[in-house]
């Protein structure tokens, strides 16, 4: 059974004052259907990855909440893997379709966090750590800069090779309209800002945002109105451990390789196939750790060649990375960001993605990470 997008849509992503998870949700969804020209009526079930609306929002029960949202009599379901909400619910979409259970199916992400002050969306978000580091203090910013340091000192890696990814990201996310940041920035800027966990600063992590972003997926080729749709060609997760300190290595994530592995060998392909990515760079260095967990490049060779272009648009040969500008320059609403990465491959695929086209890209990956790494979903999509 093939699986292909029929529909694809993202809302803006950012600090969006007086918007409610509601509107984020109805504005994706509709766009989504309306992209893949279908009504309400066409959809069996609704998958939703969501993160934080029980711990922040004091909502619960999401599944039905957005169901009747968005007028779909029609079973719903919430899925909850951290960062990777988003990653996670497609995942499960996919294999409810693939069971045969259903045809056509709805995936929505969706976050609304600067409602909340940051200091209860950092402790909110800890909730997908370890229960040792949360009463430690530590924060995810903290963890990664662990995983930086180690990194920095195994291969040699610098502060601003990190800080490369981050101009990098935020260049790309000036050429997209819907990106939190819409601003250039420098190596010298990524440097002077402030220390949030030594030695990651501002401008090395994701940001606080809101959003939301749909996918209409089927298996019925009767609902394809498109000549080349984007197939599916693999879905795949895989998790670790909570905790760090539970880990083998901080070299890597373990999660993310597994995922990678087999999602090549189910789409029978390897790494040099890849034309553009959106990989999950919740701080500069996570981006550096995924290119190379991913196979895109050997141990300790990732940063050195961020640095030197090689995945930013209109200097990269071959692949290009974080086109949307990535959860540092777009934005990570965090269960929003592992649909919105695959919205983002859809348009690149279909060559409508305006200022940030990636050439004739054919096939692209999406890899979305929930926490420091216990949870990795790996998505490849293919047009012919
Ligand atoms: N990148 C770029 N600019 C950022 C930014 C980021 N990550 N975070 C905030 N800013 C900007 C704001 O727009 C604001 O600019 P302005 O003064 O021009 O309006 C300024 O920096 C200060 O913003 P503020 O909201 O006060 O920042 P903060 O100190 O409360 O939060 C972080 C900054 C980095 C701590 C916060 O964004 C954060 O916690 N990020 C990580 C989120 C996370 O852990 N996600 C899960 C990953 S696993």
């Amino acid at each position: 059974m093939k699986i292909y997008i029929i529909g694809a849509a993202t809302t803006k992503f950012g600090e969006l004052w007086g918007v409610s998870p509601r509107a984020l949700a109805r504005e994706a969804v509709d766009s989504a259907l309306a992209d893949a020209k279908l009504q309400t009526s066409d959809v069996d079930a609704l998958f939703v990855g969501n993160m934080l609306s029980g711990m922040l929002g004091g909502q619960e029960h999401i599944g039905a909440f957005f169901a009747e949202e968005l007028g779909l009599s029609v079973p719903a379901f919430k899925i909850e893997g951290a960062c990777a909400s988003g990653g996670l619910a497609l995942h499960n979409a996919v294999n409810s379709v693939l069971s045969g259970q259903y045809t056509t199916v709805v995936v929505l992400g969706v976050e609304k966090m600067t409602d909340h002050k940051p200091e209860d969306v950092a402790t909110a978000l800890m909730g997908a750590g370890r229960e040792g580091e949360r009463l430690a203090g530590a924060t995810f910013p903290g963890l990664y800069a662990l995983l930086a340091r180690v990194h920095m000192a195994t291969f040699g890696t610098t502060e601003e090779q990190l800080a490369a990814v981050a101009v990098k990201n935020h260049y790309h996310a000036s050429l997209n309209p819907n990106a939190q940041f819409q601003t250039p920035i420098t190596i010298a800027q990524v440097m002077k800002s402030s220390c949030v966990a030594d030695p990651l600063k501002l401008l090395d992590c994701s940001p606080i945002s809101d959003g939301a972003a749909a996918l209409i997926i089927t298996s019925d080729k009767r609902q394809i109105i498109d000549k080349k749709p984007v197939e599916i060609i693999a879905s795949v997760t895989a998790t670790d451990s909570l905790g760090l300190a539970q880990r083998e290595s901080l070299l890597e994530l373990k999660s993310t390789k597994k995922a990678g592995q087999k999602a090549y060998a189910l789409a029978h392909m390897a790494p040099e196939d890849i034309g553009v990515a959106e990989v999950h760079d919740c701080f500069t260095i996570a981006e550096v750790l995924a290119m190379e967990d991913l196979g895109f490049y050997k141990k300790g060779k990732a940063a050195i060649a961020i640095a030197n272009g090689e995945t930013t648009l209109g200097k990269s040969k071959h692949l290009v990375v974080n086109p949307s500008g990535g959860l540092k320059g777009c934005g990570h609403p965090v269960g929003a960001t592992g649909v919105k990465q695959v919205v983002e491959l859809v348009d690149q695929l279909k060559g409508r993605a305006g200022r940030r086209q990636c050439g004739n890209a054919r096939i692209g990956l999406a890899h979305n990470v929930g926490g420091s790494g216990a949870t990795a979903t790996v998505h490849i999509l293919m047009r012919d």
